[in-house]
């Protein structure tokens, strides 16, 4: 071993202990007769002296050539420092270095690299390996293996057997684009990566392997934000003889054991919601209840009362924001702006301030009365000191700006509390979703997604009304899991894949295989796919899902490290048979 201890390691404990560390040269500082290197591994930083009056004269001259980053061997004793730091675990001593190696030097680095670093994020994605040697990015990947090792424990103490599944597949519909290959030994043919196992953890079903798990990297080609990533980990589950229920109480135990075992945090309650209340309360169908701000429908109080802007609106609703009446006209006009905005699209905000004596003062003062703003405080739960804002417009979309805005408000007021842990469960969602563009249904979840059992029939006659057996799992916010008993009988998938616009043929040519499974004894079967990134994020606090995965991609899906995705030579492309031509719009 080229160390015999850590940088993370030694505390007065150790004194006078003769030592050996290897790490990296994060800085030095030199006074002249003394110099101090601030050594850093995996584990912390030790703090290394180099004395003129205790140190080989060799060694301190080889001590002052270091320069940042420089990969190091020291050997040395440990004392106990002058002046001691309580924010380090090693604070309390230092080595005075009796022999010094260099094991490599190394260029000046491109940012710093310690807990705050001067690098922007594309320079730092370019340079990921420097970026890892950081306190906070490598702590996040710590985190991240923590999270993802007490998962396999539960799930394996649970029964659940890991099976790999492949990655070379057919494409698999889930509402995003497919990631292809082109196969060199079939001619103009193409594989998918998968955007999930999930006609393949429902074979293993029909195959008797009863519990699943998968940790697995999954691909979609979509559009990238802070939570998505195009190539991301799902913990992939499926479960046989199970009905919904099953499945909630046995992801809302991995979910507990994961803030007991890694937060210590107990949580009471998983409410369930359904994704009508859901979109009504919040509109939103993942809510983050960590806080309150809930929806009030206003139109039998606020329409046919002179205000027209009101009037043929198709929904006018409103939120009480917590202390806020005391804002001032700017803060107003700035959140006005906001719902602007292109990337909202509001029209504007109508605003009500409880004052503390009780009374109202509005924007539109002219056409409510004292007793109407009155309703609207009790409509939206609005205490004295508090500010209600109301939008009007078409439905979906007015619920959609103003949960943007209730999110803002909680944000910039403080109520999004990265400790506080609130899951719940949103069910209940429509199986089918009408698409104006192509005028044809699509699956909210995916094809594989169960009708409601009492709702069958209606699948004829109102499909667009029926109810899928579906759930996601939603944390602070975000979606972090979803899934769905599944249809195991063939009937009933051809039903389903007709309502979304397959010819048999189609159908059979894509999902030919399942359908045949399904006729070999399929069992009931139904699972969920945790979202990995998201879960780990969350759970660190944070919702950026970059910042928990080694070597992310950035917003145009480019890996600036290795440079990814780029061309490839003549040659390749003539043994795959692809002719590249030009684009031509
Ligand atoms: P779904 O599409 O809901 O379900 O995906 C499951 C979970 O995966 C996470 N997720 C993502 N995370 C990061 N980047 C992405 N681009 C991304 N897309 C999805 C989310 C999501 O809740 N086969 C079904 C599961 C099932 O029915 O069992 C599926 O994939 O946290």
């Amino acid at each position: 071993m080229l160390r015999t201890t850590t940088c993370g390691a030694l505390t007065l404990a150790q004194l006078g202990e003769e030592v050996t560390l290897s790490g990296w040269v994060q800085k030095t500082r030199d006074k002249g007769f003394v110099l101090w290197v601030d050594l850093r591994d995996r584990y912390g930083l030790t703090q290394i002296i180099f004395d003129e009056e205790r140190t080989p004269k060799e060694v301190m001259d080889q001590a002052r050539s270091l320069g940042r980053e420089f990969v190091i061997q020291v050997q040395g004793t440990v004392i106990e420092r002058e002046s001691k730091n309580p924010n380090m675990s090693t604070g309390d001593i230092e080595i005075l270095a009796t022999a010094l190696t260099v094991l490599n030097a190394a260029k000046t680095p491109p940012f710093t690299i310690e807990n705050e670093t001067d690098g922007g994020e594309e320079l730092r994605m370019q340079y990921r390996y420097l970026d890892i040697r950081r306190k906070p990015v490598r702590e996040n990947l710590v985190f991240r293996s923590r999270v993802s090792l007490a998962i396999r424990n539960y799930l394996s103490a649970h029964d659940f057997i890991d099976v790999e599944t492949p990655y070379l597949i057919k494409s698999t519909p889930e509402g995003a684009r497919d990631f292809v290959v082109p196969s060199r030994m079939n001619t103009g043919q193409f594989y998918a990566l998968p955007q999930s196992p999930q006609t393949f953890k429902q074979l293993l079903m029909v195959g008797g392997m009863d519990k699943y798990f998968q940790i697995v990297k999954c691909f979609r080609d979509e559009d990238l934000r802070a939570d998505r990533q195009p190539e991301f980990t799902q913990i992939d589950c499926e479960m046989t003889f199970v009905e919904q229920e099953d499945i909630l109480q046995q992801f809302e135990g991995l979910l507990t054991h994961l803030l007991k075992e890694i937060k210590g945090v107990d949580v009471a309650t998983f409410p369930r919601m359904t994704y009508a209340e859901a979109m009504q309360k919040y509109g939103n169908d993942k809510p983050d209840i960590r806080f309150g701000m809930e929806f009030a429908e206003l139109d039998s109080l606020a329409k046919n009362k002179g205000f027209n802007v009101f009037d043929q609106q198709e929904l006018v609703v409103g939120i009480a924001v917590p202390e806020a009446a005391s804002y001032t006209r700017k803060q107003i006009d700035k959140l006005i702006d906001w719902v602007k905005r292109p990337q909202i699209g509001a029209n504007g905000l109508v605003w009500v301030k409880c004052n503390e004596d009780g009374s109202y003062k509005s924007s539109v003062d002219k056409f409510y009365s004292q007793e109407d703003l009155a309703q609207w405080a009790e409509a939206t739960k609005a205490k004295p000191g508090d500010l209600i804002l109301v939008m009007a417009g078409g439905t979906q979309a007015t619920r959609t700006q103003l949960s943007a805005l209730r999110m803002e408000l909680a944000e910039q007021l403080g109520l999004r509390n990265p400790n506080e842990f609130a899951p719940l469960w949103v069910v209940d969602f429509p199986l089918l979703e009408w698409d104006e563009e192509s005028k044809r249904y699509h699956a909210m979840h995916h094809p594989f997604t169960a009708p409601k059992p009492e709702q069958m029939d209606m699948l004829a006659s109102e499909p667009g009304a029926v109810n899928a057996n579906a759930y996601d799992l939603v944390l602070n916010g975000n979606e972090i899991g979803g899934g769905s008993i599944r249809i195991h009988d063939a009937a009933t998938q051809e039903k389903m894949f007709d309502l979304l616009g397959f010819s048999p043929e189609e159908a059979k040519a894509q999902f030919g295989f399942l359908m045949e499974a399904f006729q070999y004894g399929a069992p009931p079967h139904g699972g969920i796919a945790l979202g990995l990134d998201r879960l780990v994020a969350i759970l660190g606090g944070q919702e950026t899902i970059r910042d928990f995965i080694a070597f992310p991609k950035n917003n145009s899906g480019r890996d600036l490290m290795i440079d990814a995705p780029s061309p490839i030579d003549a040659q390749q492309l003539d043994e795959l048979s692809i002719a590249l031509q030009p684009k031509t719009d």
